[in-house]
């Protein structure tokens, strides 16, 4: 893989440039500086840095193998899952690595008394005098200003280390990075919805499941048997939301007309995350949240549900723009991740993710939460934005993540988005497209090749169960008022993983797609190119994601979105689960590697396509596509297929 490689080659280029002065050589040098970053003066000798040493972690490279090494079916040792422990020592720096940079540090008058390290061990840190970290590392600090935002920083354009710790150290800040700015507001996926007055939907009949998708209808379409009455303590399914809350009063008048089964005031349970609360009033309700309660309870109830309802109302509702996503619910389900270094950054970026204690009125003024929660088998993620929102390496550093809580045995779903090869209109462009409006933008974090995808697929008017269903095309106005088409391309960051890299190119052989393409980032937009050909594609599978029903603000309403598609998948793999702990087996962790192995155990999706950037999108095909990926669940194929692993 080489995603990992990357800064390790920085480095090597970098030692390369370097000039003979004693036994340092050039760890890091900035080439080019942001427009938006002025240099304003030199650093006094006399003011106060915090130098934070990132130590270099072990295991890095292979990090991709001991992810197959359990979750793909073919590895003798599916299934067998590390503990938290294990995954935080073995990627944690060596002794080694640890004893270099100190001796170091000590031999040239750092007291040791002065230096903390990390509970994971990633990292040293100091206080220093400007003067000494200077001379400490061979450069010049300059005071910068970020000429949008205000944001001062402290960097320099490049440091020197001695050569024989060289390989112990990733990086050292301040250092040539300035701090991560986003390219602009990172988008939600919200869903889509249009109001239906009073519901008069047969909740039992099949009949109408092209007009509106119940409970009943989600169960014929993916075969998925009435749930045993008997399920496991340790397999509640795990949904995350942030700045949408759910209402009561709204999932209880769902189970009324749609599942009675499901007694009055079932509700998630709790997990929290830096001040966040649930639920809300029914005239607050969120679309998002309700819709996702209401399709997974019918699907996984009597299994519980547990809410990572996070951020407190000051980050999620927007009031103080954060622009990066995710870390801290990741913060609260792996506490190494609060100070996990990697890709430059250590912790959470304090300029783009939310920073706690939380000084502004009504703010969360307890510390961030790290590691309060164990991750719940399987997660539910229906939000995202796109990669060019964020920097490459905040969205890297998150990615790595998602591997270790894979490694760990918890699988995560993600909704592929709602806007086709594009982004949100006016995200990043008016149309949500790259270059000049023409070059597909791929979501984030989507791309990543850790996580599990889902695209969206709806039943036409007057076809049945039987017939079929197409990937979603819903043009404006019809039936919402905004256009939607299931989120699907090949990402800009991201290299094509091995697991996937036969149906992709078979894809491509098959079925090329009729447009320009580039390969590799280097080369965006060349020869007029519109998409990368080596690059990670999604989604990964899909569900049904059109003319959901749902109760919203106490109004029946039809819900669409790769949203509603999400809940639907990740409480199917809950059940499967849930079959597996009865057998005496355990979770399934990171799904893909299996997924593409069998991809008769999901029903292919072969008409429509995903529109966007003034193109038809990419169309579906038989095998998988970036638009339906390996297409929606069978349950009964799917469960014969994980059932059989160990
Ligand atoms: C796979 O994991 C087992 C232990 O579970 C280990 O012995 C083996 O070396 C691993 N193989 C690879 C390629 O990582
Ligand atoms: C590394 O150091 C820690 C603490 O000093 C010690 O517990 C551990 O055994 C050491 N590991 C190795 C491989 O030497
Ligand atoms: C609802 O549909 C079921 C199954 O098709 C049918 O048996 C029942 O009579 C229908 N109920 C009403 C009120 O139409
Ligand atoms: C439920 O499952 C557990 C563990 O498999 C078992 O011990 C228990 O007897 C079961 N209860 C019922 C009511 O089937
Ligand atoms: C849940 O998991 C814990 C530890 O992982 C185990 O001790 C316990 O027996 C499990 N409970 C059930 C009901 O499987
Ligand atoms: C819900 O409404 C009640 C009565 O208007 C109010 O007291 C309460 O604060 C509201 N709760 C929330 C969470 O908005
Ligand atoms: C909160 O803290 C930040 C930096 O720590 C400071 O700039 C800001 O003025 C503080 N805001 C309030 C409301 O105290
Ligand atoms: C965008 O269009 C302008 C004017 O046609 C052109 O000069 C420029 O090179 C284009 N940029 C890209 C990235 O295609
Ligand atoms: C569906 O079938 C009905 C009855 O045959 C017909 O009136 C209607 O136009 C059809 N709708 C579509 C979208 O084809
Ligand atoms: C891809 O290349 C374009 C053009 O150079 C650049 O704007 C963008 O940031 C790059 N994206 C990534 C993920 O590196
Ligand atoms: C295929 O998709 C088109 C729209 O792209 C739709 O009109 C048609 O009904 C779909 N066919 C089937 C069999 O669903």
């Amino acid at each position: 893989m080489r995603l990992f490689s990357t800064l390790c080659s920085l480095a090597l280029a970098a030692s390369s440039l370097a000039l003979p002065t004693s036994d340092h050589v050039v760890h890091e040098r900035r080439t080019t500086t942001p427009a938006r970053w002025q240099k304003t003066r030199r650093v006094t000798g006399t003011e106060h840095v915090l130098v934070r040493i990132g130590l270099t972690q072990s295991n890095l490279e292979n990090a991709y193998e001991y992810l197959m090494n359990v979750s793909d079916s073919v590895s003798p040792n599916y299934g067998k899952f590390w503990t938290a422990d294990e995954v935080a020592n073995t990627f944690a720096p060596s002794n080694e690595t640890v004893a270099a940079v100190r001796n170091w540090l000590v031999g040239a008058g750092v007291a040791e008394s002065r230096l903390a390290q990390t509970k994971n061990q990633g990292w040293i840190v100091f206080g220093a005098s400007a003067k000494e970290a200077e001379s400490l590392l061979h450069t010049k600090y300059y005071h910068y200003t970020d000429k949008i935002s205000g944001t001062k920083a402290i960097a320099a354009e490049e440091y020197r280390v001695p050569q024989h710790v060289q390989q112990h150290i990733d990086f050292v800040k301040p250092g040539v990075l300035l701090p991560l700015t986003s390219k602009g507001p990172s988008a939600k996926h919200t869903s889509k919805s249009r109001p239906l007055g009073k519901t008069s939907v047969n909740a039992s009949s099949l009949a109408t499941c092209d007009e509106v998708i119940t409970p009943a209808c989600v169960a014929a379409l993916y075969k998925i048997p009435h749930a045993s009455a008997n399920v496991s303590a340790n397999n509640s399914l795990g949904i995350f939301e942030e700045g949408d809350y759910y209402a009561q009063e709204d999932l209880n008048l769902f189970f009324r007309n749609f599942t009675p089964y499901i007694p009055q005031g079932t509700h998630p349970k709790p997990a929290f995350i830096d001040g966040a609360e649930a639920p809300v009033n029914t005239s607050d309700a969120g679309a998002e949240s309700d819709l996702d309660f209401q399709l997974a309870y019918p699907i996984v109830y009597p299994q519980t549900i547990t809410l990572y309802q996070t951020d407190d109302l000051n980050y999620a509702s927007g009031e103080i723009e954060t622009d990066g996503f995710f870390n801290t619910f990741l913060d609260a389900v792996d506490g190494s991740y609060c100070t996990y270094c990697a890709y430059g950054e250590c912790g959470d970026s304090p300029t783009l993710d939310p920073v706690y204690p939380d000084n502004y009125t009504d703010g969360y003024k307890g510390q961030l939460m790290c590691g309060v929660y164990k991750p719940t088998n399987v997660v539910s993620v229906s939000y995202g934005g796109q990669e060019y929102d964020l920097p490459a390496y905040y969205q890297q550093r998150q990615c790595n993540e998602f591997l270790k809580l894979g490694l760990q045995g918890t699988s995560i779903l993600f909704a592929s988005g709602d806007d086709g090869v594009a982004g949100p209109p006016g995200d990043d462009s008016d149309n949500g497209c790259l270059g000049n409006g023409t070059i597909f933008s791929p979501a984030f974090p989507n791309s990543c090749p850790y996580v599990t995808n889902v695209g969206a697929t709806k039943l036409y008017p007057n076809h049945t169960i039987a017939d079929g269903e197409s990937a979603v095309v819903d043009p404006i106005g019809h039936p919402y008022s905004i256009a939607f088409s299931s989120g699907g391309g090949f990402s800009n960051i991201y290299p094509i993983p091995d697991y996937q890299a036969s149906a992709v190119a078979e894809y491509f052989t098959k079925h090329n797609p009729p447009y320009p393409y580039y390969e590799g980032n280097a080369s965006f937009g060349q020869n007029g190119g519109i998409y990368n050909r080596l690059g990670r594609g999604y989604p990964d599978v899909a569900a049904n994601g059109d003319n959901i029903a749902e109760f919203n603000a106490g109004e029946f309403i039809l819900e669409g979105g790769t949203s509603a598609s999400t809940p639907i998948f990740s409480s199917i793999i809950n059940r499967i689960i849930e079959r597996r702990i009865a057998v005496g087996k355990g979770p399934l962790g990171f799904l893909n590697p299996v997924l593409y192995r069998h991809p008769g155990a999901l029903n292919d999706i072969t008409n429509g396509s995903n529109p966007g950037c003034g193109t038809e999108g990419f169309y579906t095909a038989p095998g998988w596509d970036p638009v339906s990926g390996l297409g929606t669940p069978n349950f009964p194929k799917l469960l014969d297929v994980f059932l059989n692993l160990p």
